[in-house]
């Protein structure tokens, strides 16, 4: 037996700071109530499916497993485990120093309390609201720093904005980190016209003449030419109408980086609410473990009835999810699962977010594959067949799941293919990529089109 923990969830969706709910975990269960007065602002809450308007009164109560020890939502602000992740890294690094000991079980409970703020999205954890308070009252810093030989903007800067008080995380990684490769991505400020070279902490509210970025350094060890291939795709998805963030490339050190702007940010540097297809499905079925565990037609099937709109326009929704599949088929990217699909409140709307993370990571020979982007029984073994369902019927059955004509199906494959035409050239002019990334990259997309072309018009 052991004591109930309690953090509190705070945000700045109503332009000023407030405190949404108090979060609770028990070794059973997490549960989540909101606060009255936040239930009276009519905002949005911790997720679609957590609704206030749903939840009211209520306290929302989750069984913690292994795949969500806590409410996907919240779940979403923890850097994940198993990967080599910065964040994840210097955090535990930092607990590790603390006097007391987190029992192992409460790690990903202790790191979201030190990080679960300031992040991407609209939901800010903190310990408790006298923490939030502080966090808060921090004066908003402006300030761009010239990025230099020692990263400029030392890392000390950025640490701060987890926790001024973060001198046990400086002592840990040294007065002059360098960047070396360990840190993929960073939360930062550029100003707004652009790069220039100076970066700065993420904004404040107040803040002027900058824009939120992500700022992606390429692991040029593992994924030489990412960066290029991200940019590249993201081109792609705007010139097939949709909505892309504007984004820089640029170096630091030597590094090639990504800056992507944020839309989680509005121009008065006012967070959004966006939540991932991933944490809006799995509030809302138990059976949903891992990004990969629904398949598009299941995702199609949720947009069409559910009884809570996950996007305003059902039909558009659906269209949306087609087209993003079949653009990521003809670009390479067998990457796109739940959570590089998210949804947005903007204007009165629920939408699918702007394009992010459209990188062809089929380019690198052990992510060319499409298992985390299940579709229309594709290469399964199915009721009345003695093979596993095809490419072709893949697609079609996906399409025929989202009530798609043939004509229709036919037609966006024909608009999307002649769109793609000069693709493989592109990617050809990619000088980053390894010479053997670029020819298989382009073979997988050439071998695709020709498939493809059985089904456009
Ligand atoms: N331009 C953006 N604006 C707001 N949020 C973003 C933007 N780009 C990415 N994100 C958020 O950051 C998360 C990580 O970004 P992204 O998917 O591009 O990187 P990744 O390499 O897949 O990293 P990860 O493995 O952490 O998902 C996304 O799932 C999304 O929630
Ligand atoms: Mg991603």
């Amino acid at each position: 037996m052991s004591r109930d923990r309690r953090a509190v969830v705070w945000t700045r969706l109503a332009t000023q700071p407030m405190k949404m709910g108090d979060l609770y975990i028990t070794d059973h269960d997490c549960r989540f109530s909101y606060d009255l007065d936040y239930l009276h602002t009519g905002l949005p809450g911790l997720g679609l499916i957590y609704a206030p308007g749903i939840v009211q009164e209520n306290t929302i109560v989750r069984p913690r497993s292994e795949f969500f020890e806590f409410l996907p939502p919240i779940q979403a602000l923890i850097p994940p485990q198993g990967e080599k992740n910065f964040q994840r890294q210097l955090i535990l690094n930092y607990l590790s120093k603390q006097a007391v000991q987190p029992p192992l079980a409460d790690v990903d409970w202790e790191i979201l309390k030190v990080a679960g703020h300031g992040g991407i999205g609209h939901l800010d954890v903190f310990e408790s609201d006298d923490r939030a308070l502080e966090w808060y009252g921090q004066p908003a810093k402006n300030e761009l720093f010239e990025v230099s030989d020692e990263l400029g903007f030392s890392l000390k800067e950025f640490l701060t904005w987890f926790d001024h008080d973060a001198e046990g995380l400086i002592n840990i990684i040294g007065p002059t980190p360098s960047v070396g490769g360990a840190i993929p991505k960073l939360l930062l400020s550029i100003a707004e016209t652009g790069w220039d070279n100076r970066i700065g902490l993420p904004t404040r509210l107040g803040a002027r003449g900058v824009t939120d970025v992500v700022l992606k350094f390429e692991q040029s060890t593992a994924y030489p030419g990412i960066n290029q291939l991200e940019a590249l795709t993201l081109d792609i998805h705007r010139e097939a109408g949709f909505e892309v963030p504007r984004y820089w490339q640029a170096e630091i050190n030597g590094i090639p980086v990504l800056a992507v702007e944020r839309f989680d940010r509005d121009k008065y540097h006012v967070p959004v609410f966006t939540e991932s297809l991933y944490s809006v499905l799995a509030s809302g079925d138990a059976d949903i473990t891992h990004n990969y565990s629904y398949s598009y037609d299941a995702i199609g099937r949720a947009i069409d009835v559910s009884p809570i709109d996950i996007v305003s326009d059902r039909q558009a929704g659906k269209l949306y999810l087609f087209k993003r599949f079949i653009l990521a088929l003809l670009t390479g990217n067998g990457d796109l699962h739940m959570e590089n699909l998210s949804l947005m409140w903007r204007d009165g709307q629920q939408l699918f977010t702007p394009v992010y993370d459209p990188t062809p990571m089929r380019a690198y020979s052990i992510h060319n594959m499409l298992t985390v982007m299940p579709f229309g029984n594709y290469g399964e073994l199915i009721a009345g067949r003695d093979v596993p369902v095809g490419l072709l019927d893949g697609i079609k059955r996906f399409a025929a799941s989202l009530k798609m004509s043939p004509a229709q199906t036919g037609a966006l494959l024909s608009e999307l293919m002649a769109l793609t035409e000069n693709y493989t050239s592109r990617i050809a002019l990619l000088d980053r990529l390894p010479q053997q990334n670029r020819d298989n990259l382009i073979s997988i997309v050439e071998k695709l089109r020709s498939r493809l072309s059985e089904l456009s018009d």
